[in-house]
C-alpha cells in the first residue's frame, strides 16, 4: 500500500531530523522540499541570476535536474548536499521561494514523486498545497528561541562559525516571508495534527508521530 506523509512548520521545528527517522521506520522515501527551493537557490547565485529576473530563473531550472538519492540531493548529477546549508542559501531562499512560477514549477516536480512511491514529505505547503490529499498530516512548532539554538547548534556542528543573534534574525525574517507571501504561505492545514517541539526530545517526537501512523493504520 502506497503511504504518504506530509510534514510542515516553521525553520528549525525539526522537521527535516523528524521526518528522516519517521521515513526509517515506516520505510518511506525522504523528500527534503525545503532543500529542493535551496537548490534553485544555489544554482541562481551560481548564474548570477536575481530572484527578480523570473524569465531567466524558468528557463535555468528547465535545464536543472534534481534528484534525492537516500538523503542526498543531486543537482545536474553533483552532490550539493552540503552547500544547501550556508548561511548565504539560508539567506535568500525565502526570496526565490516567493516567485509564483518556481512554486508552479518545483509542485508538480514533488508531487510527480509521490505519485511513483510512499513518501514523507517536509517542507511549508505540503499539507496544504502539494499533497492535500495525504492520510497523515502533521504542523511541527517551536518558539522562535529554541528553533535558532537549534540551527546555531547544528552549523556549529558542521565546523560553521555563526552568531546566534544573526541567525535568530533570519530565522524571524524567514518566519515573516513565509507566512505572509503571497503565494501558498506556511500555515496550518485544517486537517494536520499540531505538535510543539519546543520541549520535546527527537525520541519523544519520532514516538508521537509514529504512535499516530500505526494507530491509524491499524483501524
Ligand atoms: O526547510 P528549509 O529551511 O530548508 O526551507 C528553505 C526555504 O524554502 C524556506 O524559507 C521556505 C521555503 N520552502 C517553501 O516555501 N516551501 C516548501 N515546501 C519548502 C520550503
Amino acid at each position: 500500500m502506497k503511504l504518504s506523509v506530509a510534514i510542515d512548520g516553521p525553520a528549525g521545528a525539526g522537521k527535516s531530523t523528524i521526518a528522516k527517522l519517521v521515513a526509517k521506520r515506516f520505510h518511506l522515501n525522504y523528500i527534503n522540499t525545503g532543500a529542493m527551493y535551496r537548490a534553485i537557490t544555489y544554482a541562481a547565485i551560481k548564474n548570477e541570476i536575481s530572484h527578480e529576473s523570473v524569465e531567466e530563473l524558468c528557463s535555468m531550472i528547465d535545464e536543472l535536474k534534481i534528484e534525492f538519492k537516500g538523503e542526498s540531493l543531486y543537482l545536474n548529477d553533483k552532490d550539493i548536499t552540503e552547500d544547501l546549508c550556508l548561511p548565504e542559501i539560508a539567506k535568500k531562499v525565502s526570496f526565490y521561494a516567493s516567485i509564483p512560477e518556481i512554486r508552479k514549477m518545483l509542485v508538480k516536480q514533488q508531487r510527480r514523486i509521490a505519485e511513483n512511491s510512499s513518501v514523507i514529505m517536509d517542507g511549508r505547503d505540503i499539507g496544504t498545497v502539494v499533497l492535500k490529499d495525504a492520510p497523515f498530516k502533521f504542523y511541527l512548532t517551536a518558539s522562535a528561541d529554541k528553533r535558532a539554538e537549534r540551527r546555531y547548534l547544528e552549523l556549529q556542528e558542521k565546523g560553521i562559525e555563526v552568531d546566534y543573534a544573526k541567525i535568530l534574525h533570519d530565522i524571524k525574517q524567514r518566519d515573516h516571508i513565509d507566512m505572509n507571501r503571497d503565494v501558498d504561505p506556511l500555515r496550518k492545514a485544517e486537517d494536520a495534527i499540531e505538535v510543539d517541539t519546543s520541549d520535546m526530545n527527537i525520541e519523544e517526537v519520532v514516538e508521537k508521530l509514529s504512535c499516530i501512523i500505526n494507530n491509524k493504520l491499524n483501524h
